[in-house]
């Protein structure tokens, strides 16, 4: 082999360590359905939903929606919903404010509350599990 391609084969090689790795939060981590946030969270989170969102959806489409995100991290969906959401008022509430009331989202989908709270620290290792 010549020298020319190691950069390129190093790359390879670290891309798909990362790719490992990644797989391996998921497939180790916890879910939704682990207990990713705390029932006081829920019921915090619950007052944002009231304020901020319910004259727009309701549970439906939080079950309708929720699902495709299935498998994907609660830290991409976080992103997500702090970028687009509430669409009259985009990034309007506090961060801890976006991650109550996607901890209430859960709730209302079939997710059980667990001992800990949904952070900003623990988002990107918990993976949004199957709706219910
Ligand atoms: C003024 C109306 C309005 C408000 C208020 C609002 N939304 Fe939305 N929301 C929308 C619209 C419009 C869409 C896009 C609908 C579609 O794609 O069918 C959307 C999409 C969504 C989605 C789907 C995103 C996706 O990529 O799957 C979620 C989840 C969501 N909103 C959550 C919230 C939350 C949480 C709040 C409150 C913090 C909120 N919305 C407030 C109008 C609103």
């Amino acid at each position: 082999m010549s020298m020319r391609f190691l950069p390129r084969l190093l790359l390879t090689i670290f891309s798909m360590l990362g790719l490992v790795a990644l797989s391996a939060a998921l497939a180790n981590g916890r879910s939704t359905k682990d207990g990713a946030f705390t029932a006081e969270q829920a019921e915090r989170g619950k007052a944002v939903y009231d304020k901020s969102c319910v004259n727009c959806h309701q549970v439906d489409f939080y079950r309708e929606r929720l699902a495709r995100w299935e498998n994907k991290t609660v830290g991409e969906l976080f992103e997500s919903l702090s970028t687009s959401m509430p669409a009259d008022n985009v990034g309007g509430l506090l961060t801890s404010e976006y991650i109550d009331v996607i901890a209430y989202i859960f709730s209302i989908t079939g997710s059980p509350a667990g001992d800990e709270e949904l952070t900003t620290d623990n988002m990107d290792a918990i993976a949004v599990g199957p709706v219910q």
